[in-house]
């Protein structure tokens, strides 16, 4: 039997000398990658492709965690940047382009009225936050057990494990997380309906329940009637109701999670796609709940509002003209082919999913894809998966070892293991993937480990 890693390890030398050096400068790398003796680096990447520091290619499920759901650089995106940069990079005073890429953001969402920009997800869901805090004057956000919603301590919470299913605590994710900041978290469980009477319960301290319409780590698409009550237990609640759809929006359809689960939030939160590939983060509401960013209370005022205290948003690159540009040439191509786009990637996603998911059941094997559209995840172990508790972790070896064959046999799915499509990913490639899968299954069941 070949050696997989020592063969991976001879292909991609330029990488390990890469990696012993960096490590002398970078404390952390972008994110985890395949468990090899050393991770491989990139040194481009064009439609499903990716190739490494020796020229090794591979088709690419990373997708650059999610923004590139018209594959890696599309012309439409290069050119529209390589236009922009040259009439400057960063000006820090108001231009016009933000009203443009605001404006597509805004078209398919008939309950959002008014966008502020940031630099990552993680600022568009800061500031949904602090919005909803300002706002109803009450402190608590309602997250739930299995969700994502990026690198600040107002979210950055997991379910503790010893908590019951229904019933969930929060627990700081990482060091350094104050556990009175933690304790504003309110944990919900996820697909149950015991979320609705917690959130009843705790209507007087909530300000907020945010949720992914799918979640990036237990992708599942049979969730409508569930997020429609949630949305109308929040509203009864008084509570704000916001949907992060930093992964989902764009990616599921041209109106996002809000589209296929035909959801009205106060808030929702964007990142990823908005940006064509470049660092963005947005927060679009409802104008009299986005009133709380307007500087000037008289403004407010003007508005028609009744005045609130401002909330301070504003970072130095929040709207550069890249990015605006950058994302407006994105949007404005996936909103004037929506109609071939968006049917063709659902198309291509379900026959990997089904492809992946029958070769597992004739041969025994104890994993399966989830698929919600074009957001995967292969899971080891459990047949049913109803919520992220559910998610077997026993098979890590297997797990292990399986994405780095799936590497040797030409796939890269790297770190957590949640993988994309783009509309790049044709018929070839989408039968190149399923191959892997297939012989990569095959060669730890050789193993011994399945
Ligand atoms: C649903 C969701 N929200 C927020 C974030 C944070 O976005 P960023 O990594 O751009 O800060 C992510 C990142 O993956 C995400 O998946």
């Amino acid at each position: 039997m070949v050696d997989v890693r020592q063969e991976l390890i001879a292909r991609t030398k330029k990488s390990r000398e890469a990696y012993e050096s960096s490590a002398q400068v970078l404390a952390a790398e972008v994110a985890s990658t395949i468990d090899m003796p050393h991770p491989f680096y990139v040194a481009e990447a064009h439609g499903a492709k990716i190739v490494d520091l020796d020229g090794n290619e591979y088709i690419d499920m990373t997708m650059g965690m999610g923004p590139h759901v018209l594959g890696h650089a599309p012309d439409c995106v290069v050119e529209a940047v390589c236009d922009a940069a040259p009439r400057g990079l960063q000006y820090g005073i108001h231009n016009p382009h933000q009203e443009t890429l605001a404006r597509l953001i805004l078209d398919p969402s008939p309950a959002l009225d008014q966008v502020v920009f940031g630099n990552s997800g993680t600022e568009a869901t800061l500031y949904a936050v602090k919005a909803a805090r300002a706002l109803t004057g009450k402190r608590k956000v309602g997250l739930f057990d299995g969700s994502y919603h990026g690198v600040h301590d107002y979210v950055l919470a997991t379910p503790n494990r010893n908590s019951p299913r229904s019933a969930p605590t929060a627990f700081g994710r990482g060091a350094g997380i104050p556990e009175d900041v933690t304790g504003q978290i309110a944990m919900l469980p996820y697909r149950d309906e015991a979320a609705f009477d917690q959130i009843r319960a705790q209507r007087d301290e909530l300000a907020l329940v945010m949720i992914e319409p799918v979640q990036s780590s237990n992708p599942q698409r049979e969730t409508k009637a569930w997020l429609q009550e949630l949305r109308q237990v929040c509203a009864e609640s008084d509570v704000l109701f916001a949907v992060d759809e930093v992964i989902t929006g764009f990616r599921l359809a041209w109106g996002g999670g809000q589209e296929v689960f035909d959801l009205q939030p106060d808030l929702a939160t964007y990142g990823k796609i908005i940006g064509g590939g470049t660092p963005v983060g947005a927060l679009a509401g409802r104008a009299e709940l986005m009133r709380c960013f307007t500087q000037s209370r008289e403004a407010q005022q003007q508005a028609g509002f009744e005045p609130v205290r401002p909330v301070f948003a504003g970072t130095t690159f929040g709207g550069n003209p890249l990015t605006m540009a950058a994302g407006t040439a994105h949007l404005r191509y996936l909103r004037d082919h929506r109609e071939q786009v968006y049917p063709e990637l659902e198309r291509q996603s379900d026959r990997l999913a089904a492809a992946i998911n029958s070769h597992c059941e004739s041969q025994g094997i104890p994993a399966r894809m989830l698929n919600a559209w074009s957001m995967f995840h292969l899971v080891f172990g459990a047949t049913e998966i109803h919520g992220s508790r559910d998610i077997q972790y026993e098979h890590l070896e297997a797990e292990r070892e399986f994405y780095l064959h799936l590497l040797y046999h030409g796939v890269i799915i790297p770190g957590l293991h949640i993988a994309f499509l783009s509309a790049a990913h044709g018929d070839a490639e989408v039968d190149a993937i399923i191959e892997a899968f297939e012989r990569s299954f095959a060669d730890i069941r050789e193993r011994g480990l399945i």
